[in-house]
């Protein structure tokens, strides 16, 4: 297992593919005093501070968690991580965790615009009572397993999601399936169907005006499968493509071999998007359920 000063690492109790990264006390008590010198607006308007607060972070790895943190979401056989402080403090406050995952996305790469919240990151909560157009926060629905940015045009390398907040939940963890791991991959991949141009749209509260068109499977530069699907959004144009869709759903989620993850409240789960599928189990319903999530989604710049 690597060694960073600073950092400890670990291989995740649910899959060796995970790497189980917490920043030492030592590294967020240097961290949070440096990022007090920028508010959250200055994050917000102007763009190269987030390289700062960045910058800052891989300093006090010796420039060495960049390097780490892109060569696991790269590598196929890993291209997951999770990262948060070893103990939240009064300090360690839903700012601190925006900078913070800030600062992770741009050592990384660079996010997308997040056109849902008009921002580079998106806030959202679940909750009990909920009115909006899609699964996102249904808390009381399973949310499919998906990748991110199937309806966008931007590439969508990777996602990030950090747990800000979470009270009275019960369920509701994070389910995460490896492309190489399901069973069903190679059938799937191989159907001709899954190589066709699909259109995918997106309901009203993802303010995306316009639809896009490509294929659910395409091949990374090895030949390896890589997919780019959610339930709610393709729209099947013909009896072909909707059975085609029903039985990769299906597949999906009847695999053995999804990864069940109870994120804790600080920490943020990283992955590739073109070879991870992730997605949620329902909560236990209760009134005073509330969770909320940040979200950043980018590409890789080099
Ligand atoms: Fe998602």
């Amino acid at each position: 297992m690597k060694n960073i000063d600073g950092l400890e690492i670990t291989e995740n109790i649910s899959s060796k593919r995970i790497l189980d990264i917490k920043i030492k006390d030592e590294i967020i008590n240097e961290l949070t005093d440096l990022f007090k010198r920028f508010d959250l607006t200055a994050i917000e308007y102007k763009p190269f501070t987030r390289f700062t607060v960045a910058k800052y972070l891989d300093d006090l790895t010796n420039n060495e968690l960049s390097k780490y943190l892109n060569n696991i979401l790269r590598d196929r056989k890993t291209g997951c991580f999770i990262i948060g402080p070893e103990k939240l403090t009064g300090d360690t406050d839903d700012i601190f965790l925006v900078k913070l995952s800030t600062a992770i996305t741009h050592l990384i790469g660079l996010p997308n615009h997040d056109s849902m919240s008009g921002k580079f990151y998106a806030r959202f909560h679940v909750k009990h009572e909920d009115k909006s157009d899609s699964y996102l926060r249904k808390a009381y629905s399973n949310l499919d397993l998906h990748t991110d940015g199937t309806y966008v045009k931007e590439t969508t390398d990777w996602l990030l999601m950090t747990k800000i907040l979470e009270k009275n939940a019960e369920g509701g963890e994070s389910v995460l399936l490896h492309l190489d791991d399901w069973e069903h991959c190679k059938e799937l991949f191989n159907d001709p169907a899954g190589r066709e141009n699909f259109i995918w749209g997106s309901p009203k509260s993802k303010n995306v005006d316009y639809k896009v068109e490509h294929p659910v499977f395409f091949e990374d530069s090895k030949g390896l499968p890589q997919i780019s699907y959610i339930d709610q959004f393709p729209e099947p144009k013909n009896m072909k493509q909707g059975q085609f869709l029903q039985r990769l759903s299906n597949s999906l989620e009847g695999s053995q071999n999804k990864v069940i993850i109870k994120l804790p409240v600080g920490f943020a789960l990283v992955a590739n998007n073109y070879f991870w599928l992730h997605g949620r189990r329902p909560f236990k319903e209760n009134d005073l359920l509330i969770r909320e999530l940040l979200r950043i989604r980018g590409h890789f710049t080099k």
